[in-house]
């Protein structure tokens, strides 16, 4: 068995800061301390450097067809990009089709993952209907495939968008089966008509994109969405919320108690609506869903975060070429493919953006970009933290060098950076997965598909019955 010291180095978790050494003894960490046995181990010295448990993103879409296309990154290119960024476990959503058992979409994203990925990875499950058929799957889905999260869109009208009926019966199905529910929380219906109108009128720019989905609008959804939780008594969890009046509903469901979590994303933290209006069609490389929004609403995400309204960072990783994706959109700004590459940057933009800037400790950065994630996906304590008996998923970071983001240097296989030439404090060094390094002095040394499926716990094996309080 391959033993494996990292000695010298500051060990980060979600509630503690140390310096010790730690011991790895094939998958897991064997023990934490000082003058750990040295004997038959390779030694990594991390003087000067952080410690923290491998990056869990939650919310990924690789190789999945959206918008006429297909994300750009597939599970080998955009799990080599996660592990140079940080990121050792990634949640993808498993795209389902009304006309299909969903057994068949899943096998579809395990063909798709399978000798592919250099990190472990697990997938969510979209449910774009409720009923007898399909409640009755879902039991096995869970015990055979440890899927216990289904994901909900409230928009892509006439693509992936379901009614609130099929909401409601999932959150019920989910309070049953101790599943989490995840939204995309904006109000397709009005979405669809304002974009129709604005079509007609010859608004054919990106910029169009926001403008035709004012925050207004995923608030609302929010809202909706907590409410039909509440009335259900079940557990929600909301992707990438991007302003404040979503913020507040969350905020709001949460002091009441309800099972409400939520998840931002670092484009929302850190770019603004005024990207969309770049000259020369560039604004699409900045179309996301929910758009990009007033600046203002940085400061309320990187509130919310610091305070525990929102609990998690999710990359949204749905990368498309410039040329040849995104330009699908050139004339009618409804066609430029939404989403962007972000797996990579996840990890380093919040510790540059947040922990050297001084806006959130080192205790709530290994909390966003792994331990709550970890804990609310059924994935903790094996992920999310570094104590004996976990995963030794682990990152080596210096916190001291500096860089520049750039397409030019990045590893995923887009043709640009949405951050590209920003500056960033911190490097990620080495990382190891279960154990195994996979990027070493920042070379990629693992190879596809050395990275596991892993089967998930329940959202109930890992909470409590009782009421979420304000505070977690
Ligand atoms: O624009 C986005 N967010 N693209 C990815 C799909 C989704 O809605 O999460
Ligand atoms: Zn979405
Ligand atoms: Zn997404």
């Amino acid at each position: 068995m391959n033993r494996t010291i990292i000695k010298n180095g500051t060990i980060v978790t979600a509630s503690d800061c140390y310096q010790a050494d730690i011991l790895i003894e094939g998958e897991t960490v064997k023990s934490i301390g000082n003058e750990l046995p040295e004997q038959n181990a390779d030694i990594i010295d991390a003087s000067g450097r952080y410690v923290f448990p491998g990056g869990v993103d939650p919310h990924t879409h690789l190789d999945m067809p959206f918008g006429g296309t297909v994300t750009k990154d597939d599970f080998e290119t955009g799990t080599i990009a996660a592990a140079f960024g940080g990121t050792t476990t990634i949640i993808d959503f498993c795209l389902t089709d009304k006309n299909k058992p969903l057994e068949d979409s899943i096998q579809t994203w395990h063909m798709k993952s399978k000798d592919k990925a250099v990190i472990d990875y697990s997938f969510h499950l979209m449910i774009g209907e409720m009923n007898e058929k399909v409640m009755e799957q879902l039991p096995a889905i869970i015990d055979n495939h440890g899927i216990t999260s289904f994901k909900v869109f409230m928009a892509y009208k006439n693509v992936f968008q379901a009614d609130d009926e099929t909401l409601f019966q999932t959150l019920l199905a989910a309070k049953d089966l101790g599943a989490l529910v995840m939204v995309h929380a904006e109000n397709g219906d009005v979405i669809h008509y304002l974009t129709e109108k604005a079509l007609a009128e010859g608004k054919i720019e990106p910029i169009h994109h926001a403008l035709t989905r004012p925050p207004e609008i995923e608030g609302e959804a929010t809202g909706r969405a907590a409410q039909l939780t509440d009335l259900a008594d079940s557990q929600l969890y909301v992707v990438h919320v991007s302003c404040e009046e979503a913020v507040q509903k969350i905020a709001e469901a949460r002091r009441k108690g309800a099972r409400i979590y939520g998840e931002t994303c670092p484009q929302y933290l850190m770019l603004d609506q005024s990207y969309m209006e770049k000259p020369n069609f560039e604004g699409a490389k900045y179309v996301w869903s929910p758009p990009l929004r007033e600046k203002k609403n940085q400061d309320v995400l990187w509130k919310a975060i610091h305070c525990g309204d929102l609990q998690t960072i999710g990359s949204d990783q749905c990368s498309f070429d410039f040329k040849g994706q995104k330009d699908l959109g050139k004339n009618d700004f409804t066609k430029i493919p939404n989403g962007g590459p972000m797996i990579e940057d996840r990890f380093s933009i919040l510790y540059s953006e947040g922990v050297a800037k001084g806006r959130i400790s080192l205790q709530k950065f290994v909390e966003l970009t792994s331990a709550k994630a970890a804990q609310l996906f059924g994935l903790a304590p094996r992920k999310g933290t570094i104590a004996a008996g976990s995963d030794a998923d682990l990152v080596i970071f210096n916190p001291e060098a500096t860089r520049t983001i750039s397409a030019d240097t990045h590893h995923m296989a887009v043709d640009y950076s949405a951050f590209e030439g920003m500056k960033i404090t911190g490097e990620v060094e080495t990382v190891l997965v279960r154990g195994n390094t996979v990027i070493q002095d920042k070379q990629l040394v693992a190879v596809p598909g050395s990275g596991s499926y892993l089967k998930r716990e329940t959202f109930n094996q890992q909470h409590s019955p009782f009421r979420e309080t304000a505070s977690m």
